[in-house]
């Protein structure tokens, strides 16, 4: 099964309203040339419709870093996933690393944010990945694995077809420390297995699994070399339009 190479640039809280509208401009004026790849960009929340407007009628995508558990109603400070789907939005980061260690988001939760973006329509990267401790105790695939069975929890066979894995091991987010092919390796075989085992052979081969933590265009051949490796979710190095084309363009 071939799985089409799809590449996403998480911002973060970075970037203004022009930087980020330029960065976007630059992107898709390259991405004419671009095939048997999927790119997405993840803007602030507050800038999702001007990055959608600027990235209208070309193949890249826009994604939200987060959504809200709930539909409506009273929960200050939320956004719901229809309204990320009002303003441009197709796709929807759940469980990033930075959500679950910073803002104490667990699996459940994570779960439940899962289930209101396939509910709203958009498609989801869910994140895993294992802290330093974990791994340096041996337990990084039973972490993994707990992600996974709850992150994954009630979602049909159907629907993991809208879902994109990313394993974001968190002692290389950010840090330039990424992780070598042999542990990339191991862990996406382990998560293709686990998927296998939740859902079926087929379905497990036909989900797309990212790696992140500190890729950069001089890293990604190396990476996508790796088997089960499909594409990557990259910070620091989305936000330059070089370094992200760079990227984008290395990747096959
Ligand atoms: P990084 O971040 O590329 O800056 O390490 C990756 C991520 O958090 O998705």
């Amino acid at each position: 099964m071939t799985r089409k190479p799809f590449l996403a640039g998480n911002w973060k809280m970075n970037l203004d309203r022009r930087s980020g509208v330029a960065l976007a401009q630059a992107l898709a004026a390259r991405s004419v040339t671009w095939t048997g790849r999927d790119v997405a960009v993840f803007p602030p929340f507050v800038y999702l419709a001007e990055i959608a407007r600027s990235l209208a009628g070309s193949s890249i995508a826009v994604g939200a870093q987060n959504v809200s558990d709930e539909k409506s109603g009273a929960f200050t400070g939320e956004v719901s996933a229809a309204m990320l789907k009002d303003v441009g939005a197709t796709l929807v980061l759940c469980g990033h690393s930075e959500r679950r260690h910073l803002y104490g988001e667990d699996d459940r939760l994570v779960n439940r944010k899962l289930h209101a973006a396939l509910g709203a329509g958009l498609d989801v990267i869910l994140c895993v990945g294992e802290t330093a401790e974990e791994r340096q105790s041996g337990s990084t695939e039973p972490r993994i694995g707990r992600q996974l069975t709850l992150g994954l929890a009630g979602v049909s066979e159907d629907d993991l077809e809208r879902v994109t894995l990313a394993y974001e091991p968190v002692w290389a987010i950010g840090t330039g420390n990424n992780a070598t092919p042999a542990q990339v390796g191991d862990v996406h075989s382990y998560i293709r297995g686990m998927l296998a085992g939740i859902y079926s052979d087929m379905a497990s081969k036909a989900v797309r699994i990212q790696y992140g933590g500190s890729v950069k265009a001089d890293n990604i051949k190396a990476l996508m070399g790796v088997a089960n490796v499909d594409g990557a979710l990259v910070g620091g190095a989305s936000l330059q339009s070089e370094a992200f084309l760079g990227i984008v363009e290395g990747a096959l």
